[in-house]
């Protein structure tokens, strides 16, 4: 990966940090985005470090925030001058429900819309990329949780209908796998590619965020899960491997490719759930 230009969010903790670190350690230059300048300076260090490696940046921004987005978008596109991998990872569950500064709902805003936001600002760079150096590609921290989604593009953030934490949860990532599709289906043959990873169950600090009784019974069994190096092997088979050089559109359970539910595909939801995410970000309609 050396010459590479490599970018994670979420990047200080968890997956997202195994994620960046096995990026180090392969010689990409790691963009590490984090909302913290304290957390985030802390997991550069321990990177830079741990592998010797210290092509290692942090840029901030908070996903939460659509106009903090856009200024981690110029910056990225202003400083590197290529973008081999943009790993989308910043995610959370929130049991109670919360609104961004935007007004939209939390897990819609920074599990999906940061995710759709993100590429499609960079989407020139990542482009670029790949024509001058035969690829690039987007690699989506997804979940099998998807699996209990539902696509509701009139009350995405659960306004007018009850909110559960989970429901905000499984919803976004079941848009995650839609939006890669989608995705693969607009840039083919830019040599972009996009594909979606569930990285397994982790032990991390998304089982430490809440109290209710579901972060409580997965904070119980953190024992069992697999540790965030483990969990980072979808996302860095994803983002380095050659063995998926040309693969987009797919979904991956870890390193093996799977087919998802025939509702993470539905060409016309997710036609649907790109136009309404481009209204609510703000995105002039692309491609
Ligand atoms: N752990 C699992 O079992 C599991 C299973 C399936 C999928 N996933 C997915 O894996 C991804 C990473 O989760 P994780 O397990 O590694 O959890 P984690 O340790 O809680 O890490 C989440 C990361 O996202 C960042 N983040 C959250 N909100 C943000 C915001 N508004 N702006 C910028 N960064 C923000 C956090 O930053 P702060 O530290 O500043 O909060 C943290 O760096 C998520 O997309 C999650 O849905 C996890």
């Amino acid at each position: 990966m050396t010459d590479t230009t490599c970018l994670v969010t979420g990047a200080n903790s968890g997956i997202g940090k195994a994620t960046a670190q096995g990026l180090a350690e392969r010689g990409a230059h790691v963009v590490m985005v984090c909302r913290s300048e304290e957390r985030g300076e802390a997991a550069r260090q321990a990177i830079v470090d741990a592998t010797g490696h210290d092509a290692v940046d942090l840029l901030l921004a908070d996903l939460a925030v659509q106009a903090d987005i856009r200024t981690l978008a110029d910056a990225v596109t202003s400083r590197y001058g290529r973008l081999d991998a943009l790993v989308n990872n910043a995610g959370l569950y929130t049991a109670e429900r919360a609104l961004t500064p935007d007004g939209i709902e939390m897990t819609w805003a920074v599990n999906h819309l940061a995710y759709f936001l993100l590429t499609n600002l960079l989407r020139d760079l990542l482009m670029e990329t790949a024509e001058a150096h035969g690829e690039a590609r987007v690699v989506n921290v997804g979940s099998e949780a998807y699996t209990g989604g539902t696509i509701d593009l009139d009350d995405p953030g659960f306004a007018h209908t009850p909110y559960s934490g989970m429901k905000a949860y499984a919803r976004s990532k079941l848009a995650n796998l839609l939006f890669t599709y989608e995705l693969a289906r607009r840039w083919r043959r830019t040599g972009v590619t996009a594909n979606c990873v569930h990285p397994g169950v982790v032990a991390t600090g998304f089982w430490d965020r809440n109290t209710d009784w579901l972060s409580w019974a997965g904070w119980l069994f953190k024992w069992a899960y697999k540790s965030p190096e483990s969990g980072a092997r979808g996302p860095l088979y994803l983002a380095t491997s050659p063995e998926v050089q040309g693969v987009t559109g797919a979904y991956f359970d870890g390193t093996e490719q799977v087919t998802p539910q025939p509702k993470a595909y539905d060409e016309e939801t997710a036609r649907r759930l790109w136009e309404r995410s481009a209204e609510m970000t703000g995105l002039s309609m692309l491609d």
